[in-house]
């Protein structure tokens, strides 16, 4: 077997769906995460392919049909170096997310109090956690299912670091004040629906997605409640979706929050809003 026009054909069949660039980081992705193989097997040890190759095939041709996300097809999503467990019970980990969790690691150490709303996957509180040597935090999702994928990501990736997992609608179930609070909140607005990717739509939980008032409705809420969770001087630190950080941004000034940054992803979006909260002494 030619290694390298098979893996052509591969790439070939995977660029029907997708452009060229990304059909050959899928195909290495499949083949480092879900193989174990690398590179230098790649280009000199055909015999390590043979016996793959039916499942190769059949995750390329599933990938291809159905256009489901290839994360969905081997279970694996990278986040931070690491590699997480997925299935259609959570949002698949967005490189995005990588700078709220790098911003948030600025203002924590081990011992800062973080509390996450919508924990998915677990890959913001697990990635916290694991970089910050941190047995403080606590993470919450409204779906059950989403706790149980992010507790299982949580026995793998960090098992020493006993994270708190809160079955929550929002701060409903939480009781403690925290020194961070940090959400990567449904933000899609609901109007929105139709013009959204077919394998983003189709397979990805609806509820991680879409909020109410034109994506605001979990910016709002968070921002409103928060400061009865926060201790003085506490942080409130937001992934922010297109065009939706000077909305944040002036809802989190009306609401007692300054020292607002706003930071830009690599293609310039407005990414990550983070605020400062100082209690209002009253009389
Ligand atoms: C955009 S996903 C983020 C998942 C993960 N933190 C990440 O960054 O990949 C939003 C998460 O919020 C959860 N969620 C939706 N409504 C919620 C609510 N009312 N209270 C708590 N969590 C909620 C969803 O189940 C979903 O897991």
């Amino acid at each position: 077997m030619n290694l390298n026009s098979y893996k052509k054909e591969l790439i070939s069949k995977l660029s029907s769906i997708m452009p060229k660039h990304e059909a050959i980081s899928e195909l290495d992705f499949i083949l480092s995460e879900h193989f174990n193989l690398n590179k230098k097997d790649l280009l000199f040890s055909p015999e390590k392919i043979i016996p793959v190759k039916p499942e190769l095939e059949s995750i390329v041709n599933t990938r291809v049909s159905l256009q489901k996300p290839l994360q969905y097809i081997i279970n694996k999503a990278s986040f931070m170096g690491d590699i997480y467990y997925v299935d259609e019970r959570v949002l698949i980990p967005r490189p995005e997310t990588e700078i709220l969790v790098n911003e948030v690691l600025k203002y924590a150490n081990d011992k800062t109090k973080i509390l996450e709303i919508g924990t998915g996957s677990g890959c913001i509180a697990i990635s916290l956690a694991k970089l910050l040597k941190n047995k403080n935090i606590t993470t919450s999702d409204i779906s059950k299912k989403a706790l149980e994928v992010a507790m299982k990501n949580a026995k793998t990736l960090c098992s020493s670091l006993k994270i708190n997992f809160v079955h929550s609608n929002l701060f409903e179930n939480i009781k403690d004040k925290f020194d961070i609070i940090v959400s990567n909140p449904p933000y899609i607005d609901k109007k929105l629906e139709a013009g959204i990717q077919k394998e983003v739509l189709d397979f990805e939980p609806k509820n991680a997605l879409f909020a109410d008032d034109s994506g605001l409705y979990f910016y709002k809420q968070i921002i409103q409640q928060a400061p009865k969770y926060l201790k003085n001087k506490g942080i409130l630190a937001f992934e922010a979706g297109i065009n939706q950080s000077k909305e944040i941004e002036k809802i989190m000034i009306e609401n007692g929050f300054s020292k607002i940054i706003i930071i830009p992803d690599l293609s310039s979006i407005d990414r990550v809003v983070l605020g400062s909260y100082n209690f209002i002494r009253k009389g």
